[in-house]
């Protein structure tokens, strides 16, 4: 797992951030590290992490986000939606319009220690590194931990950050289900939270100027190419499909080829569909995965009678994504019909692609250049908060490398070099930002350079 240089300067051990100099190598590594360890014990049993949305797990990671605020003399308000939001007031001139960052604190099963934390941990540095250095801010910085932004639990992806957009609304956490038929409400509930109350999470578009998430990239593009900074200009959209397939359990001896209905081989047929449509000429950046696929009676001498898959259609185009979800449940359709099995279609969740705004991709590209590091705008084939967030404030995301290109896996895993750039970054973006009276100002100051 290497890091190699991917800057022309190593990061200096002092380095001025506004107008104190700070030891920003050691706070930034050794709390980095410290703060993705603390983080990674918060896990059920087994292989890589797994804290699912509105778990006690994912609580308790919210109480060490909020014991690492209180560290640094922060309150942590906890909204209706789960998500925790600490504020750092502005130190002079009080421009309402504040600055965020922050990202997910829940995994997917059996997931890595970085998605969603690499961003939490990058923001606790932030505050860090803001209080201990003390730069001029006009601005309120605020410091985020989102809850249920896995769409792993209940299909539907982002859920904290789609509150707080007014996108999912107390109705949707009842229709919402696990696997094991809990609904979001009922999981909310269960660990203290207030579903009736979600609308209270709304932000207000004038409280905001800007938002940056800082993630994890998920993908090999920044390391096979040895770049230090991705900029996100775009991010995919998804569509999420639960398709329940119900043909005739039976004996596997007793019961003849021509006779059976067998709910397997149609469900088999609908995955391949799902890879052949994905790889045609017409899809080019579509991707479509089944990621589940739950198989009754399960026996090895009974036909299986009934099957559950999920289907996960991702896209950068909105029409062609939901065109491709038309067109694969039609697909579906002649497979059962001439399997004589029976399908149910529950739409899971659906996002629209994004494209973030130039006033903050520029910002974050000049940040990157300021430090010293390449980078490169680019696409996020994963949904993120940002996706959510970008509808209620400008809004940028900060990617930092995955080694091997892994991510929703234990192997995944970024060098603390390369998350420590990525915090940089971050730091120096929210600088500018917080500079700015309005953000038609960072083209200007783009051309100022
Ligand atoms: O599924 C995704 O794209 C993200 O990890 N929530
Ligand atoms: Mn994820
Ligand atoms: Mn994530």
């Amino acid at each position: 797992m290497s890091s190699t240089n991917k800057s022309n300067k190593d990061v200096s051990a002092h380095e001025s951030v506004g107008s104190h100099s700070v030891p920003v190598e050691a706070i930034k590594r050794k709390n980095l590290e410290r703060l993705i360890a603390r983080f990674a014990e918060l896990s059920e049993d087994g292989p890589g992490v797994t804290r699912l949305a509105y778990s006690h797990l994912e609580r308790q990671a919210h109480q060490v986000f909020a014991d690492e605020m209180a560290a640094l003399g922060l309150v942590v308000k906890v909204d209706a939606a789960g998500n925790s939001i600490a504020e750092l007031p502005a130190t002079e001139s009080l421009l309402k319009a504040g600055l965020g960052t922050g990202s997910h604190l829940d995994s997917v099963p059996s997931g890595g220690r970085f998605d969603g934390i690499a961003g939490v941990c990058a923001a606790i540095e932030t505050a860090r590194v803001a209080i201990a250095s003390a730069p001029v801010r006009r601005r309120p910085w605020r410091f985020v931990a989102f809850a249920a932004e896995e769409g792993a639990r209940f299909g539907q992806a982002c859920s904290g950050s789609r509150m707080v957009a007014g996108l999912t609304r107390t109705p949707d956490l009842a229709r919402l289900e696990d696997k094991n038929g809990v609904s979001m409400a009922q999981a909310m509930s269960e660990v203290g939270l207030n579903p009736d109350a979600v609308s209270e999470a709304r932000w207000e578009a004038d409280d905001w100027l800007a938002f940056i998430e800082l993630h994890i990239e998920q993908g090999n593009v920044l390391e096979s190419h040895d770049i230090a900074i991705g900029v996100v200009d775009t991010i995919s959209g998804s569509s999420r499909l639960l398709i329940e397939l119900s043909g005739v359990a039976s004996h596997t001896g007793g019961t003849p080829m021509h006779l059976r209905r067998d709910a397997l081989a149609a469900a088999a047929e609908c995955v391949l569909l799902c890879e052949k449509i994905a790889n045609d000429e017409e899809h080019h950046g579509t991707r479509i995965t089944v990621g589940r696929l739950d198989v009754d009676p399960g026996s090895i001498t009974t036909i299986p009678g009934h099957v559950a898959l999920t289907v996960d259609v991702r896209d950068f185009d909105h029409q062609r994504q939901r065109d491709t979800t038309r067109q694969l449940v039609q697909a579906f359709e002649a497979v059962v019909g001439r399997r004589g099995v029976g399908m149910r279609v529950s739409i899971l969740g659906d996002t629209s692609p994004v494209v973030l705004p130039t006033s903050i991709t520029n910002v974050i590209a000049r940040s990157a250049a300021q430090n010293g590091l390449n980078y490169r705008v680019m696409a996020s084939g994963a949904s993120h908060d940002a996706q959510q967030i970008t509808r209620t404030t400008s809004t940028g995301m900060i990617f930092v490398p995955s080694w091997n290109g892994l991510s929703h896996v234990p192997q995944e895993y970024t060098s603390f070099d390369d998350l420590a750039r990525g915090t940089e970054v971050l730091i120096s973006a929210l600088l500018m930002l917080d500079g700015c009276d309005n953000l038609s100002q960072t083209s200007s100051a783009e051309s100022a350079q």
